[in-house]
C-alpha cells in the first residue's frame, strides 16, 4: 500500500512509520512526505531515509481549498493509497476530507473522545485524570472525532508536567500508529474492528 505521510514539525512518528514500512513484513511503503512548513526536521528525516519529500507552504495560498486541493494533487502524483497525519498541524477541508474518507489516519495525544483539539496533555493535567494516551482514528469532517483505530493508555504521574506526560504520550504514539497504519494497510481492520461501520463515519 502506498502512504503518504503530511507533518508541520519535528516528525518523531514519521520516523516511527518509516522505521514500520522499512520492515519486510510491512504492507506499508512510504512514497512521500509532504510537509507545510519548510525547513522542519521532519523532511530531513524523509530526506535521510531517502523518500520524496515536498513542501506545500499554507502562507503561499489565498484559501484552504487551493491549499488542500495543491496536496490533493501531490498525493495523486505519487499514486498514494492511504494518508498519515503525523503531527500535521493544518485542518483539512471537507471535500479533501470526504474524498479521502477512510484512507486518511490521524494521530491524537489523548485517548478520544477525552481531550479533544490542542493541548490534550495539559487539558488532562487540569482535569486530574489519572489515565490518558494516544488515539489512531480515521479523520472525519469534525475535528478529532471519526473512527478509532488503535489506542493506547498512558499512566499521568504523581508529579507530572505538560511535558513529561507528552513525552510518555509520544513513546505511545510511536507504538500505536505504525501499528495502526500496518492495520489499515494490510486489510485487517474490519477483522479487528468488528463494531466499527464500513467506511467509517463521525462519532
Ligand atoms: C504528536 O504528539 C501528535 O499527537 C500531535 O503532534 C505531535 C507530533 O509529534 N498531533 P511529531 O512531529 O511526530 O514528533
Amino acid at each position: 500500500t502506498r502512504v503518504g505521510v503530511l507533518i508541520s514539525g519535528t516528525g518523531t512518528n514519521l520516523q516511527a512509520l518509516m522505521e514500520q514500512a522499512k520492515r519486510t513484513s510491512s504492507s506499508a511503503e512510504i512514497v512521500v512526505v509532504i510537509s507545510n512548513k519548510p525547513g522542519v526536521l521532519g523532511l530531513k528525516r524523509a530526506s535521510l531515509a531517502g523518500i520524496q519529500t515536498r513542501v506545500v507552504d499554507h502562507k503561499l495560498y489565498g484559501s484552504r481549498a487551493e491549499f488542500d486541493s495543491t496536496i490533493d494533487h501531490v498525493l495523486e502524483e505519487f499514486d498514494v493509497e492511504v494518508v498519515c497525519l503525523a503531527g500535521f498541524m493544518r485542518i483539512l477541508t471537507g471535500s479533501f476530507v470526504r474524498k479521502w474518507n477512510g484512507k486518511l489516519l490521524n494521530i491524537h495525544p489523548s485517548l478520544l473522545p477525552s481531550f479533544k483539539g490542542v493541548n490534550a496533555q495539559k487539558q488532562a493535567l487540569q482535569a486530574g485524570a489519572r489515565v490518558t494516551g494516544c488515539t489512531v482514528h480515521f479523520v472525519a469532517e469534525e475535528v478529532d472525532a471519526g473512527a478509532i483505530i488503535a489506542q493506547e493508555a498512558v499512566p499521568v504521574l504523581m508529579n507530572d508536567t505538560e511535558e513529561s506526560l507528552s513525552d510518555r504520550i509520544r513513546e505511545a504514539e510511536h507504538r500505536a500508529f505504525p501499528a495502526a497504519l500496518e492495520l489499515v494497510a494490510g486489510g485487517g481492520y474490519h477483522h479487528t474492528c468488528p463494531n466499527t461501520p464500513w467506511p467509517p463515519s463521525p462519532k
